[in-house]
């Protein structure tokens, strides 16, 4: 048997920053249905995914949080690979920029490109945007700041290392105009071209000294690698560049295609791959810039407020119905707006009275008409060459389509199917041949027809829909695996005649258009304020742990205010109706004060008798349980256990502590 084609395909890796909105799923969504599509037709895929958890702006968050970056970011992973199990994202490799095995490579890949003079020592004096991790030059900036997302810029000066990015602009532009498929869609090729590379590239600074967390450069304590080198190696280093096995790596480099958005495509066209080229390694074939998720005009963003929970939505409507929308709504590759309005109409319409209604009528008609079972003697309608035909050029298309990354357009040749399936029904009044007796066999053909466009239906909505199929079947009563592969969707008629129906609930519900926009945005608002209440009891508690464990700062002088001074004890005893409080004369020098201590626990008045101690002489006095106390003794405590803190013999009572 022929070794299966390799098709390795990747999403950006994500900064564990936040939790991730519908935005972010977008793209891993796209990229699931591309891997899905791959898979479906016989191809080894590699899909990974990851997390980019290095950086200066994680290590803030940490901070203000008062965590570790490496607890922090623990956390956020644990949520980004819950929601996508939730929203059945079949990634095959997971990689975490924090792994060892990759920090390793990339130090390794850092040295390499130094050993070659591809990077060399200088100053770095310029402007840097923490929340992007970006450099910029002054005529970079909109306004005086970030020009990707708006927030002001710091001024950074320190020894760093830089890449000879320089060097490669030529040669890039070459690829660019030489291979137009390596950059998609073609708009993102000229703004690359025009706007970034012929201005010339710059070189590139590609290590810092200004904070700690990130891949550390080996050989030169205190720098750490610039975050997008350590982030774009994980395309190599995931697939064991750099590691004792790297069998993966020779197996699926180059990669098929990187989707990205668009305002990294910038990285993924400069950086990348003039780092390959420093390394001499080979090119990924494509890279795939697809558009924003707006709302409100804006790309959603939490520092904006805008964001869309992925979860609310999922749990309420189900995940296919999401990653319909997703992938129907927008042309991938341009940007799309996102309204819960705009969801719930796509729901209702194509999923509903659609695609919904089709099934149901389908297995409504089979069952009323024909007790839930075919018979296998069939008469053909006239019609059902051209639903054959139709359904062929669907099958053609729809491939077409998804191969270029075309989601939207795939799935609406689908839909036109099921629409001219749903006219079919129209067109030949099955209700009517039911009357008749001598119109059973042409009655059973079209409800055939219907079956079958179901059964092609299902299979081709699989990488946009993975879980619906499945119910399809179900219902029509499909289990050989065989009738379920992709490319028998090429073939019309293999579903046995005679096939037994089984009616289920409706697919997809119908919604409250007027009601349910209210609703997400209730239930929204209502989880948001549980994280927030959630947010404050922990910040809480950890302000309360946190005074409790380090006092606040004090100066020397607030220091010089408390007296102190060495006492010896004369007499104890009991504090009358206490069990805790002993009172003791202690002499200080030439004077003698009473002092009430509470110690009875891990004392009593003979152990007390002669010991030195160590005394606030300028604590104001205060009455404990009638009994007037004149200063305090210092005792050092941890959980259950006591001490009161001496001198030894040899420092005489009254003596001062400073
Ligand atoms: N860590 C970098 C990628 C390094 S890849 C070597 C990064 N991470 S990110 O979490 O900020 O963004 C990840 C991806 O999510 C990007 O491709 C970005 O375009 C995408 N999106 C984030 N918000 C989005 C929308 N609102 N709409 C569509 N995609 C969005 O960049």
């Amino acid at each position: 048997m022929l070794d299966k084609e390799k098709f390795y395909i990747t999403t950006p890796i994500y900064y564990p920053s936040d939790k991730l909105h519908i935005g972010h799923s977008y793209c891993t969504v796209a990229t699931d249905a591309m891997a899905r599509y791959k898979r479906a037709r016989g191809y080894d895929v590699m899909f990974l995914t990851g997390t980019d958890e290095h950086g200066q702006k994680i290590e803030r968050i940490a901070e203000e949080k008062g965590v570790s970056p490496k607890e922090y970011v623990d956390e956020i992973v644990k949520s980004v690979k819950e929601l996508w199990k939730l929203m059945n994202i079949s990634y095959d490799r997971y990689i975490r920029t924090t792994d060892d095995y990759h920090v390793k490579a990339v130090q390794k890949i850092f040295k390499a490109l130094y050993d070659k003079g591809e990077i060399y020592k200088s100053e770095y004096e310029g402007l840097y945007c923490t929340p992007c991790e970006s450099f910029f030059i002054e005529k970079d900036l909109v306004d005086g700041k970030c020009p990707d997302c708006g927030r002001p810029v710091e001024k950074v000066k320190e020894e760093s290392y830089f890449f000879r990015l320089s060097k490669y602009g030529d040669r890039i532009i070459k690829l660019l105009e030489e291979h137009p498929e390596f950059l998609e869609p073609a708009s993102r090729r000229n703004e690359m071209i025009n706007n970034f590379l012929k201005p010339g590239l710059t070189d590139l600074c590609v290590s810092r000294t200004s904070f700690k967390w990130g891949v550390p450069v080996d050989f030169d304590e205190g720098h750490i690698v610039y975050v997008w080198i350590d982030a774009l190696s994980n395309y190599i280093t995931a697939m064991g560049y750099g590691s004792d096995d790297d069998s993966d790596f020779k197996k699926y480099w180059p990669a098929d295609v990187h989707v990205v958005g668009k305002e990294i495509v910038r990285f993924h066209t400069t950086i990348w791959p003039a780092m390959l080229m420093a390394l001499e390694l080979p090119l990924p074939k494509k890279v795939f810039g697809h558009g924003w998720l707006i709302i409100d005009g804006g790309k959603m963003s939490k520092s904006k407020g805008n964001v869309v929970d992925p979860v609310i939505l999922c749990e309420k409507y189900g995940v296919d119905a999401i990653r319909y929308f997703l992938l129907r709504e927008i042309a991938f590759g341009q940007d799309g707006n996102f309204t819960n309005e705009a969801l719930i109409n796509r729901m209702n319409s194509d999923l509903a009275n659609d695609f919904g209604n089709l099934l149901s009528r389908t297995v409504g008609m089979i069952e009323k008409y024909f007790g839930g079972k075919l018979p296998a003697e069939q008469v053909e309608n006239p019609l059902n060459e051209e639903i054959k035909a139709f359904a062929a050029k669907t099958v053609a298309k729809t491939e077409e389509y998804y191969d270029k990354m075309f989601f939207s357009d795939a799935l609406n040749e689908i839909w036109c199917l099921i629409r001219r399936l749903n006219k079919y029904i129209d067109e030949t009044a099955p209700w009517v041949l039911a009357k008749d007796e001598s119109k059973k066999a042409e009655l059973a053909g079209i409800m055939y027809v219907l079956a079958e466009g179901l059964r092609i239906i299902s299979i081709l909505i699989e990488p946009c829909m993975p879980s619906t199929p499945a119910l399809c079947f179900e219902q029509l009563g499909i289990t050989d695996p065989s009738l379920k592969e992709w490319n028998s969707a090429h073939s019309f008629g293999l579903l046995p005649r005679d096939i037994a129906v089984k009616k289920g609930e409706a697919i997809f519900p119908r919604i409250d258009v007027k009601k349910e926009p209210a609703s997400i945005e209730k239930e929204a608002e209502k989880k948001a304020k549980a994280e927030e209440k959630a947010a404050k009891k922990a910040e809480k508690q950890k302000k309360k742990e946190e005074t409790a464990e380090k006092p606040s700062e004090i100066v020397i002088d607030d220091f010089a205010k408390v007296n102190m001074k060495v006492g010896v004890i004369l007499e104890c005893k009991k504090v009358e109706k206490s069990d805790k409080l002993l009172v003791s004369q202690v002499k200080i020098g030439d004077e003698v004060r009473q002092i009430v201590s509470g110690v009875a626990k891990w004392y009593t008045p003979e152990d007390m008798v002669g010991r030195k101690v160590i005394v606030i002489t300028n604590l104001k006095a205060v009455k404990l349980r009638g009994t007037l106390s004149q200063g305090m003794l210092l005792a050092a405590s941890k959980g259950d256990k006591l001490e009161l803190v001496s001198v030894s013999d040899d420092i005489p009572d009254g003596a001062d502590i400073s």
